[in-house]
């Protein structure tokens, strides 16, 4: 195992739209392996491929009681409404208030290739709908307005030169 170096605004990749996950292989365990312990390592409770610099529809969470991987996720029911304070590894855990669903129900490929669903509420659905974002290619700085977006950005670059 080892810990990837997590890829940061504005790189490309985190802007693109992932590419789905084929092969359900002991390579593919391996780059689970490792995204868990780059994740744990930034105290994250999620990490998508994106995030360590590869285009690819996969994710790994570790969130309330929910700890998964996710290959090819897709978002197929949500309900409800939540605002509350959210933040990225790839931008500094800038946090800014998002409103998402209240609840959202996953459906995606276990290690295996096997697809299964699962429904979260609260903290964990919105690391489903956070995740599942950077596998097509967006931030949760882009459901902000304009405004409060540049702001985010300005902060986390200002952050990253204090470093
Ligand atoms: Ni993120």
């Amino acid at each position: 195992m080892s810990i990837r170096k997590i890829t940061e605004y504005p790189e490309e990749v985190l802007a693109q739209i992932g590419k789905p996950v084929e092969k359900f292989d002991e390579e593919l365990e391996k780059l689970c392996e490792d995204m868990f312990e780059t994740m744990y390592d930034a105290d994250g409770v999620g990490l998508a491929a994106p995030q360590i610099g590869l285009n690819l529809r996969l994710f790994v969470m570790d969130c309330e009681d929910i700890k998964l991987v996710a290959a090819n996720p897709e978002i197929i029911a949500s309900e409800g409404e939540q605002s509350s304070s959210e933040g990225c590894l790839s931008v500094g855990k800038v946090p800014a208030v998002v409103i998402r669903p209240a609840k959202a129900t996953l459906r995606a490929q276990n290690l295996k290739g096997e697809w299964f669903e699962r429904e979260a509420e609260g903290y964990a659905a919105r690391c489903f709908l956070h995740e599942t974002d950077h596998c097509d290619g967006k931030l949760f700085i882009d459901h902000l307005p304009k405004m409060r977006r540049e702001m985010i950005i300005t902060k986390f670059k200002k952050e990253k030169r204090w470093k």
